[in-house]
This record gives C-alpha cells, structure tokens and sequence, in this order.
C-alpha cells in the first residue's frame, strides 16, 4: 500500500527528531513492502519567517487532504513575544481545531532497561507501570472565550473560560473505556468536581457512559490527587481520562516519571483515520541543533500512527521492538544516560541504531 503523510518538522529539534522518524518509517515500508510518501509543510516559528503565519492554508490544506500528519516540534524564544494568535502554538491548536482531533493519547510507560533513569524510588517504580492518558483535545479552556477588559477599580483585567458540553465529555469518555476494555478495565477519570461546575458536568457525563461499561472499574480523582497519586503509586492507573488542560499537565508529570520527556509518543485523532502523530516534547531550542536529542518519542509516535490510522499492528509492533531492544541493550542518548557506563548516542546513531534492530 502507498500511504501519503503530511511531515511538519517545525522548529527547535523538531527536524531532527522528525527526520529519523521518516528514516524509520522508509526502513519499515521496505521491510513490509508499503510506500510512504512525505510531503513537507510549515508551520510554527518557521513559517512565522517565511510566510508571516504560524499555520498558512497550504500546511491546513495539505494536512487535510493526507492520510496523517507526522509533526516534530514547533515554539522558540524568537515568537515568544508575538500576540496569541500569531505565536507558533497557534499552528498546532489550529490544526487540533481544524481537523476536529478531539481525542489525545498518550501512552506513559516504564521501560524495564530505564527504571534506573526514573526520579522515583526504586521500590515505587520496581512493578513498573503502563499508563494511557486520554486527553481531550479540541475543548475547554484552551479553546474557550478569552479576552482582555478594563475594569474601573482594578485596572486590565484577562480571562480564559473552561467550557465542555454532554457531547464532547462524551465522546472522549468513550474513548478512554473503550481502551480500557483492551488492557486492565480500569478508567480514572480526572477532574475538579470539588470546585468547577464544568467538572461536575464531566463527572456526570462520565458516569452516564460507564454504564455502557460493565466490565470497567471508575474510579473519580481530583486533579491535585491525581497530580500527587502520579509520584506516589503510578502503577495504579490504567486508564486516565481527563479534560485539555488537565491532560496537559498530568502528561508532563507522567513523562518525567518514565525518564524523560524524550520517550512520549502521542496520537490524536478525530472521527476519521486522518490523524495527527507528535511527541509529547516541545521544541527544546536549548539543545536544537546539536544531534543529541532523543528521537524516540517521534520515532514510537510514527510507530502509532501505523497502528490507529493505518491499522498496520504488526509494523508498528516492529518498531516497539526495536526500540525496546536498543534500550536493553544499552543504547542511551543524553536524556537517559544517567547510571550508564557508554558515552550518550547521537540522534542521527540512536536512529540507525533502532533502524538496524527492526531490520
Ligand atoms: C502539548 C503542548 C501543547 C499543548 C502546546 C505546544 C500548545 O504542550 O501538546 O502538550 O499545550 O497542548
Ligand atoms: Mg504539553
């Protein structure tokens, strides 16, 4: 089969991560005989430069029209100062928007070679863990109305609102039982209810739904809780279901515990097949440039793209492999090098390296 992916490298390390993502995907379409075909788009920081907007109609169309959009990065202290709607990040939240990618997962787990590389005890993380975040992703207050406005005693005031309906808490609660059903049926579904009315909306909607999930445990978390319970004892949640924000967050925290932030794949899909594949890292313009970046987050994003949008199971299992192998055998780049003995793998080696195991 020929597959048509739209390939935004973005800013920062964007490119270099995203490179070795294709260099992974080419080594698979030859070894299972599928073409991948990459078209190139701006968006971002990048585009910002060369055509004035962070996401130009070419890159929306081009996306559009693919079968999936592999994305690396975008962001960097040069657009930092620019108006919201013309900083980088308004590229991906357009495009979020744009293709109606409500649905955001993010798979967190443990790999037995990188316990060492955990902040956490050993004797929290020794059973390891295996996490699916499911994030909402076209909702809430990231795409609320916000604004700014001149209050007579206290000066400017800025607000953002936090808004979800019945039908958006529902589609994305059944995501997260529907995973459940494929792994441990047990979903914590994340929210506020204590404080925020659009919480207590949240929660009645999710256990509206659960009632079509007889086999699944619900269990209900308050966001701080949560935030605590993901240091204390990740090993208990299986399924964690949570609002934009919310999910930002918790996925930064989740990441950390595994090592890095330079391990996290993501998908985000909507009602098609067309979906959207990034690591879960920003785009690090510290270490840009130097081939030292840790490309496995982009490479296993490009590995769930095979799996959620081109139900290619066994290729995308190869390259799980062999990134798993890699690590096993002591390939390090500098995020999880700590505690080993080998001088830290290049991006560009770390790449060839998982390239040559799935071989
Ligand atoms: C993420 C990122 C984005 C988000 C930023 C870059 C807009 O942090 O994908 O987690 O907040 O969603
Ligand atoms: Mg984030």
């Amino acid at each position: 089969m020929d597959y048509n992916i739209a390939l935004i490298k973005g800013d920062g390390i964007g490119p270099e991560v995203a490179s070795g993502a294709c260099e992974v995907l080419q080594a698979i379409g030859e070894k299972f005989g599928h073409t991948f075909s990459f078209a190139e788009y701006l968006a971002g920081g990048i585009a910002i430069d060369e055509t004035g907007e962070p996401l130009p109609q070419e890159t929306l169309e081009g996306c559009k029209a693919s079968d999936s959009v592999l994305f690396g990065a975008i962001g960097g202290l040069k657009w930092d100062n620019l108006p919201g709607h013309l900083r980088p990040e308004a590229a991906l939240l357009g495009l979020r928007a744009a293709l109606g990618l409500y649905s955001n997962i993010r798979p967190v787990r443990l790999y037995r070679a990188l316990k060492d590389a955990s902040p956490l005890r050993s004797d929290i993380v020794s059973a390891g863990f295996d996490i699916v975040i499911v994030r909402e992703l076209t909702g809430g207050i990231y795409f609320g109305e916000r604004g700014r406005r001149q209050s007579a005693e206290n000066g400017e005031e800025a607000f953002d609102t936090e808004c979800y309906s019945e039908r958006e808490v529902e589609r994305i609660a059944r995501v997260a039982f529907e995973a459940a059903l494929k792994r441990s049926c047990r979903v914590t579904s994340v929210d506020k209810a204590n404080v925020l009315e659009s919480s207590r909306l949240w929660r009645e909607v999710v256990h509206r739904v659960a009632k079509d999930y007889p086999q699944v445990e619900l269990v209900d978390m308050l966001v701080d809780n949560a935030a605590m319970q993901l240091v204390r004892n990740p090993a208990q949640f299986d399924v964690l279901v949570t609002s934009n924000m919310f999910g930002d967050i918790l996925s930064d925290e989740a990441s950390q515990i595994t090592g890095s932030i330079g391990m996290l794949p993501s998908s985000s899909l909507g009602n098609t097949t067309v979906g959207f594949y990034e690591p879960i890292h920003g785009s690090a313009p510290d270490i840009a440039g130097q081939n030292i970046a840790n490309p496995i987050a982009c490479i296993l994003s490009a590995a769930m793209m095979l799996r959620y949008s081109f139900d290619l199971s066994k290729e995308a299992d190869c390259i799980e492999q062999a990134v798993e192998a890699v690590l096993e055998k002591g390939c390090r780049t500098v995020d999880i090098a700590s505690g080993s003995e080998s001088a830290p793998l290049s991006t560009a080696a770390m790449t060839q390296e998982i390239i040559s195991a799935l071989r």
